[in-house]
């Protein structure tokens, strides 16, 4: 069966609907209106289920955007739905579970409401496995690949003439990674650009937005399942990107970020341009890349900073990007994020391990060396500079040795923030030749111990800040406690809200607790009117915890 054959999801004629063509009971009975007469037919109620990193949540915003262009309403929940999308991510065995353990819940879902259909997309959908996924997934409808997602409302059969937002017959292409067949991808960049064009991104936020630059990724870190999932790296066309930020700026959006699964790359697959001649920039670690006469990050930041309001500030005053690979990190990017003043004074540069022989066997391309080079390099260029990282814990064959160079890394570094994960094998990858050898209780010491060493680096950079001014978009109104759940719990209590409410239990009439993060992307409590929620506020700090400070208006 080729893919253009995949059972095409059928709404059942939900009961309350009209036939098409019967006149409702208020409308005149003039016969010739019949044929003006709106279209009856009720349209699915959905719900997208996002999972996984900011890529997802960008292609989430994408596809609930083609769902609402094309008449359907949007579900306040899964319960309430007709349809359910899943934006899946498969980085780690524990994401695909979650997934994996609502197919009772959503069988049960199905049975109350029979005319309910489940989507699944994102990363757990490749084509090397979709034989199995009916199997893994049996509440499931229909399965996209992520580069299927623009086919959403066709496949669904809900494209209309009004709103020609699916895209059909694009990804046929595949290309070969490792020797494992992906989508070639090429057709997200026209994907995007249909979206945009057609009205149909809806984007979560209107204070910040996800601005996706480049697609896929062409990196050879062994234990990664992205770049079977995504496929190549694709940049979108530099003037269009301009013109999305310039559109968020007019719309009035104060931060956006840059998103791929490696921006640094951006712009390396462009066709050379005489406009960009000045950019040549060789890589000095990993694959070599011809650069020449192409846009980079640098370029584009440069070009993004540069769109001004009439008293010559930046349209968008914090512009961001993620994710940065270490080998990719140029001199040129660093000298924009010092010229650029929207250019935020935080950066993400996940480094993985601390050993020398662990990047190596983690196909990473470059040394601790390399990576301490960079880092010493942009905090020259941006003083105050906030860094975080990620790191994995127990990849294959790590000693106690390789282990400890990692604690000694963040001691050495003392990161504002860490994300860490205990390794976890991912079907297909490069690493499934090497031995998962680390016992699962060892990983899961080892990454305990770790969060603990990096909670004490973590509360004494914060602490640096007590007493000083940060600058802080408020986004959120932390609501008082109607309920308590587990899992809220823990996210509460790791962004210091649980504290913040105690804190802010008996707040003066008017002033309610907000939330924002400062452009060191630390997450600070405020108590302050609910009409200052999207804008830029000053907040003295005074009370820092390892993960959120808290302070009053300055
Ligand atoms: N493209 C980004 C990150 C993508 S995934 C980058 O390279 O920086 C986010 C993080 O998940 C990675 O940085 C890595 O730390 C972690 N990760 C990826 N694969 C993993 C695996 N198999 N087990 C555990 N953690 C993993
Ligand atoms: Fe995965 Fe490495 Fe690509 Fe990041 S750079 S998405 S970790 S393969
Ligand atoms: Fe997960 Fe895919 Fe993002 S695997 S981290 S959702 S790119």
């Amino acid at each position: 069966m080729s893919p253009r054959q995949l059972p095409v999801v059928e709404f059942g004629a939900p009961v309350s609907a009209v036939p098409r063509g019967t006149p409702a009971a208020d409308t005149p009975g003039d016969s010739r209106l019949v044929e003006f007469r709106p279209e009856t037919r009720v349209l699915p109620a959905f719900f997208v289920w996002t999972l996984g990193c900011q890529m997802n949540r960008s292609d989430s915003e994408e596809m609930a955007g083609r769902l609402l262009a094309s008449g359907c309403a949007e579900a306040p929940s899964m319960e309430t739905a007709d349809l359910v999308v899943i934006n899946t991510c498969a980085i780690r065995e524990a994401a695909e579970n979650k997934v994996i353990g609502r197919q009772g819940v959503l069988a049960r879902l199905k049975t109350a409401n029979p005319g309910m259909r489940v989507v699944l997309t994102g990363c757990s959908v490749r084509t090397s496995n979709r034989a199995g996924l009916a199997k893994r997934y049996p509440a499931v409808d229909l399965f996209l690949r992520p580069d299927e997602e623009p086919e959403l409302i066709d496949r669904l059969g809900l494209a209309s003439a009004q709103a020609p937002v699916g895209a059909l017959a694009m990804t046929a292409a595949t290309t070969l990674v490792k020797g494992a067949e992906v989508s070639d991808a090429s057709h997200l960049v026209r994907a995007r650009a249909d979206a945009i064009a057609g009205g149909a991104v809806s984007r979560g936020s209107a204070i910040s937005a996800w601005l996706p630059i480049i697609y896929g990724c062409d990196k050879t870190c062994t234990y990664c399942i992205v770049p079977f999932s995504r496929g190549p790296e694709r940049s979108r066309p530099f003037d269009e990107i301009v013109a999305e930020a310039r559109a968020l700026a007019a719309a009035g959006y104060r931060e956006v970020t840059l998103l791929g699964q490696n921006v640094n790359s951006y712009g390396h697959d462009l066709a050379p341009e005489p406009r960009f001649a000045h950019v040549q920039t060789q890589r000095t670690v990993g694959r070599a890349q011809d650069r020449t006469e192409r846009p980079d990050l640098a370029e584009l930041v440069r070009a993004v900073d540069a769109i001004r309001t009439g008293d010559g500030a930046p349209a968008i005053p914090r512009l961001r990007f993620v994710t940065s690979h270490p080998w990719d990190l140029s001199d040129r990017l660093i000298e924009a994020m010092a010229a650029c003043p929207s250019l935020c004074e935080a950066l993400h540069l996940p480094v993985q391990s601390g050993s020398d022989a662990m990047l190596r066997r983690m196909g990473r391309q470059y040394t601790i060396s390399h990576y301490l080079e960079r880092l010493a390099r942009i905090r020259d260029a941006v003083p105050g500079i906030a860094l975080s990282t990620d790191i994995i814990t127990g990849f294959c064959g790590e000693t106690d040795e390789e282990y400890a160079d990692t604690i000694r890394l963040l001691e050495t570094v003392r990161y504002d923030q860490v994300f860490a994960a205990a390794y976890s094998e991912r079907p297909g990858t490069p690493a499934t030749h090497l031995a998962d050898d680390v016992p699962a209780d060892v990983k899961r010491r080892r990454l305990v111990d770790l969060l603990a060493v990096q909670e004490g680096i973590g509360l004494e950079r914060n602490r640096a800040w007590l007493g000083q001014t940060a600058n802080v978009l408020l986004d959120t109104v932390v609501p008082l406690r109607a309920h308590s759940h587990d899992d809220e719990d823990a996210d509460e209590e790791a962004a210091g809200t649980t504290a913040s409410r105690d804190a802010f239990a008996h707040l003066p009439e008017g002033m309610a607790h907000l939330l924002g993060r400062s452009r060191e992307s630390k997450l600070v409590h405020v108590a302050a009117p609910p009409a200052l929620l999207g804008t830029e506020v000053n907040v003295l700090i005074e009370h820092a915890g390892p993960y959120a400070l808290r302070g009053r208006l300055a």
